[in-house]
């Protein structure tokens, strides 16, 4: 277990805006600051950073938290794993009451994994600096690539020895569980129980999630064997996805954003190499297409991509297809092709950084134009081919989400191919026509509420959840606002002197609610074990004379609880002043009406509760046997019928008996 104290140090150091600005590009927008959310695609941003409050909250997908939430969320950690990561971040130290050996045995499995897999590139690493083989063969091979020492450390590049179980006994030995171990694919166990090492002999890329830990690794042979494979990679598992992660991104993630582009390359070499020219923006796709999550990924960052290709027309021609898929996501694709024979990797060791930097930005073409020209060639004098070419670069041009880019590309493919714009437009109507009935299609199935209305067996459920919500919302939002009240014991004789006197009461929001929802107890018992937590928290700190604020409850330890409380805290878009004053608008704020609020927030409930307990009551009247049973039943029902009545008039609603 992580201690409080820690836990406090860690909500009290950590900043909301650079916990989230890791990973989404944010502009300062009033108070607060926008980006696109990282939960879900958007074109508009409406993720919303309040530094003040320390939250985010997205207004297109609802997602809301602290900066542990966040993270969580983000990168998929648990609870310990998201406040170590912020812990490391912020070079505050762990109180743990735990020693290793149990350590390991506490963590869930993933973490397990995640240390696993950082002591192995340790290892690897270590090998590769100081034991006597893998001098020999790992750093010299890297030397003779020119790989500085800089470059070896920035990439924690390594080495594994050639002997069978040579990591497998270390990790056992340091005290590290066979099931893990095997996990992360680091081991194999064969049928024989044999346990070995998958990598052995191989220079090591350990591969990076974008907060920096390790979690898989390439493994490339030293001498070309045609018996074995080049590379090596770990299989997936809990911890590596390898559809979902591109190599170098966590250490190119800060230069992709600054330089607004990111270079796409094929290999760990590539990537490695750029870096050493200076060139950081870069990762790598590791040999396989691209994938929709790992497109996503990069345009988090930036909407700008530049391919690095090898001028080899086979490989070109089999990647377009990939890059339709980057268009489709609403990126901007350059395309650069290095010299006959070269690679980025090759290229980047022959000249120096400057001309490199400068052959990148010079030679960078727009893909689609590339494309034509790249087809063009093949279709000379024949009309046939021409045709399957127009009709193969309008289905990329189709893919664009942007109408104004889209034909902009009409009008400069139709000068390249010679074929009339009409001609052209006609064609990706056609095929747009396609894409939009695919997409109300999609919608159709998403989008239950939009269905043309069918009838439905209605049900009706008595949950008052959303009542319940919205005395948590008005607690943690208002409840110290001070309300004020007439005092019905005003010059009354009968009470004490001290309560007659005052003619007005005054009672904070949060102690309003409270008495009220204590006085009937039962009756108004919340269904929520999340707000039933809250309320009992409320409580506890009102007998001391304490109202917790939404600080508070954003910082608590239950990261349920302050996920919820950054859900309900108030984070409107900021009104522009100019526009308050242009339409001369006061804007009524919830806390001008905070009585009225509080009150009807209380009285929903009761009415929620009544009405269940009416059906509830009703229902019974069909078991009892006994007369009298009967009659105290509809005695009962009548009051209740009652009550109802004198809370549907305080909220103003007309019953109709
Ligand atoms: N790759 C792989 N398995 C292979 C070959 C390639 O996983 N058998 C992946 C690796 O991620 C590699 C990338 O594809 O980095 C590109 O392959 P290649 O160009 O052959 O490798 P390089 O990284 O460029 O290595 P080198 O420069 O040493 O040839
Ligand atoms: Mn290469």
């Amino acid at each position: 277990m992580i201690s409080k104290d820690t836990i406090n140090r860690i909500f009290e150091t950590a900043r909301i805006e650079e916990v989230v600005g890791e990973f989404v590009s944010l502009k300062k927008r009033g108070v607060n600051l926008l980006g696109r959310c990282p939960f879900h695609n958007e074109k508009t941003p409406s993720f919303t950073v309040s530094p003040a409050k320390g939250i985010y909250k997205c207004f297109g997908c609802g997602k809301a938290g602290n900066s542990v939430n966040f993270i969580m969320e983000h990168e998929h950690y648990t609870y310990p794993e998201a406040l170590r990561y912020l812990a490391k971040k912020y070079n505050i130290e762990v109180d743990e009451d735990f020693n290793k050996t149990e350590d390991i045995e506490n963590e869930n499995a993933k973490e397990s994994l995640y240390i696993i897999s950082s002591f192995a590139a340790k290892y690897f690493h270590e090998n590769l600096l100081n034991n006597d083989e893998g001098k020999a063969i790992g750093l010299t091979y890297f030397r003779e690539r020119g790989f500085t020492d800089a470059t070896i450390q920035k990439f924690q590049l390594g080495y594994s020895l050639t002997e069978w179980g040579s990591f497998t006994d270390e990790a056992l030995k340091n005290g590290y569980k066979i099931e893990f171990l095997e996990k992360t694919g680091l081991t194999i166990v064969n049928e024989s129980k044999k346990q070995y090492d998958r990598f052995r002999g191989r220079v090591m890329f350990p591969i990076h999630n974008l907060s920096g830990r390790v979690i898989g690794f390439g493994g490339r042979i030293i001498k070309t064997d045609p018996k074995s494979p080049k590379y090596v990679n770990s299989p997936q598992s809990d911890i590596y996805n390898k559809s979902t992660i591109l190599y170098g991104a966590y250490q190119a993630k800060k230069a992709i954003i600054n330089l607004n582009t990111c270079y796409l390359v094929e290999g760990y070499t590539d990537v490695i190499s750029l870096h050493q020219s200076g060139v950081e923006n870069v990762v790598a796709s590791s040999g396989t297409s691209l994938t929709i999550e790992q497109i996503r990924l990069i345009g988090r960052y930036s909407k700008n991509i530049t391919v690095l290709y090898d001028a080899d027309p086979a490989g070109i021609k089999a990647s377009l297809r990939g890059i339709d898929l980057i268009l489709e996501e609403g990126l901007n694709v350059k395309v650069v092709l290095f010299p006959e024979g070269e690679d980025p990797d090759s290229y980047s060791k022959k000249v120096s950084a400057t001309e490199l930097k400068e052959y990148l930005t010079k030679n960078a073409v727009d893909f689609i134009l590339f494309k034509t020209n790249l087809l063009l060639e093949d279709t000379k004098g024949d009309p046939v081919a021409k045709a399957t070419l127009i009709k193969d670069i309008i289905a990329t041009i189709a893919k664009i989400p942007d109408p104004i880019i889209r034909s902009t590309y009409i009008k400069e493919c139709s000068s390249l191919m010679e074929v009339s714009e009409t001609v052209l437009i006609a064609e990706l109507n056609k095929l747009r026509r396609k894409v939009k009935d695919k997409e109300d299609y999609d919608s159709s199935i998403v989008r239950e509420d939009e269905k043309p209305h069918v009838p439905q067996p209605q049900v009706i459920t008595h949950s008052s959840e959303p009542q319940e919500k919205d005395i948590i919302r008005l607690l943690i939002n208002y409840g110290a606002m001070e309300l004020v009240l007439m005092n019905p014991d005003f010059q009354n004789d009968d009470v004490d002197i001290e309560i007659a006197k005052e003619e007005y009461l005054r009672i904070s929001v949060a102690q309003f609610i409270a008495d009220e929802i204590n006085n009937n107890k039962d009756f108004l018992r919340f269904e929520n074990q999340l707000y039933e937590i809250i309320l009992e928290e409320f409580n506890t700190n009102l007998s001391e004379n304490i109202i917790p604020n939404e600080q508070y409850f954003l910082q608590h330890v239950n990261p349920d609880i302050a996920q919820l409380t950054a859900d309900l805290v108030t984070l409107p878009y900021e009104l522009s002043e100019n526009w308050k004053t242009q339409h001369k608008i006061d804007v009524v704020t919830e806390d001008m009406l905070m009585m009225e609020a509080v009150i009807s927030a209380i009285n929903n409930l009761k009415m929620k509760k009544v009405v269940a307990l009416i059906d509830e009551k009703f229902k019974r009247l069909n078991d009892v046997h006994t007369e009298e049973e009967r009659n105290t039943l509809l005695e009962e029902v009548m009051q209740l019928i009652n009550l109802k009545t004198v809370i549907s008039e305080a909220l103003g609603i007309v019953v109709v008996r």
